[in-house]
């Protein structure tokens, strides 16, 4: 039986957690559609990596989504978008949605002249965020910064304890000497600690770009006839390269994973 590609799953990557809160904004406005996750959990955190480690990781990823047969893939990472997407893009035969090109041209638009990004090393290093939104617009001053220990604090279910409120509190503050009139969470596992950053600014500071990207995701698949039929039945899969107990664990306050994560490993 031949599957019509619109009923195919779409399928998310991100090295641990942080894609979930993608996910979770994609499946409010598809809730119909079936979601294939997975999280490198072997390789977090991938702000440290090298352009190659990374480009082999996201290959490995995507093939098993291409063998899983995805009519779509959101490259649920800043990272793997800012550094490696460009040399993939054409690579494969479903719909690739990457978090930072996708979302430029609304932060673009945005009534500011100072942007903060908040990110990974090197998301921050790569200037994809500059590069993007100076594409529609070259007035705005964009400030970037990586936050060295954000993703271990929210892999590591630490997002309470005194010394982690401490490091969000003072990356914070150095951020706010540029006074940036946005701060875009630059990375998927910031908006987990959102609770902490709104205790020392305004929460409408702040722009997670999960939002924009689940808009741009949903309208696109419209417009390309790959929404799913309505009269089916719909699933949700989770894998990880290590640590599936964790990983649920981890996922809690953002994302309830109901069934078991499965770990899977690419050789
Ligand atoms: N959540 C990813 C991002 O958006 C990766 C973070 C990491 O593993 O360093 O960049």
């Amino acid at each position: 039986m031949t599957i019509s590609k619109n009923n195919s799953p779409i399928g998310f990557f991100d090295s641990g957690v942080g894609g979930l809160t993608v996910l979770k904004e994609v499946k409010k406005l598809l809730p119909n559609e079936d979601f294939i996750y997975f999280g490198d959990t072997l390789h977090v955190p991938y702000g440290d990596k090298t352009k190659e480690q990374l480009l082999l990781y996201s290959q490995n990823i995507l093939k098993f989504f291409e063998e899983k047969g995805c009519k779509a893939v959101v490259m649920a990472c800043n990272t793997t978008s800012s550094t490696i997407y460009e040399d993939i893009k054409d690579t494969y035969n479903f719909k690739l949605y990457p978090v930072v090109q996708s979302v430029a041209k609304i932060l673009a638009r945005i009534d500011i002249k100072r942007l903060g990004i908040f990110a990974t090393k090197a998301t921050i290093n790569s200037r994809a965020y500059e590069k993007e939104i100076s594409k529609y617009n070259d007035e705005m001053q964009v400030f970037g910064q990586y936050c060295p220990q954000w993703v271990n604090i929210v892999e590591n279910n630490l997002t309470s304890t005194s010394e982690s409120i401490k490091i969000i509190k003072s990356d914070l503050d150095k951020m706010l000497k540029n006074t940036p009139q946005k701060i875009v969470l630059g990375c998927t596992h910031y908006p987990y600690l959102m609770p902490i950053l709104t205790k020392f600014a305004p929460k409408d500071l702040f722009i997670d770009p999960a939002k924009h990207l689940a808009l741009f995701v949903k309208d696109d698949l419209e417009k390309s006839g790959l929404i799913k039929d309505n009269n089916t039945e719909n699933f949700e899969d989770f894998y990880v390269s290590s640590g599936p107990d964790k990983f649920k664990k981890s996922a809690k306050t953002f994302y309830e994973i109901k069934d078991s994560v499965k770990i899977i490993s690419f050789g």
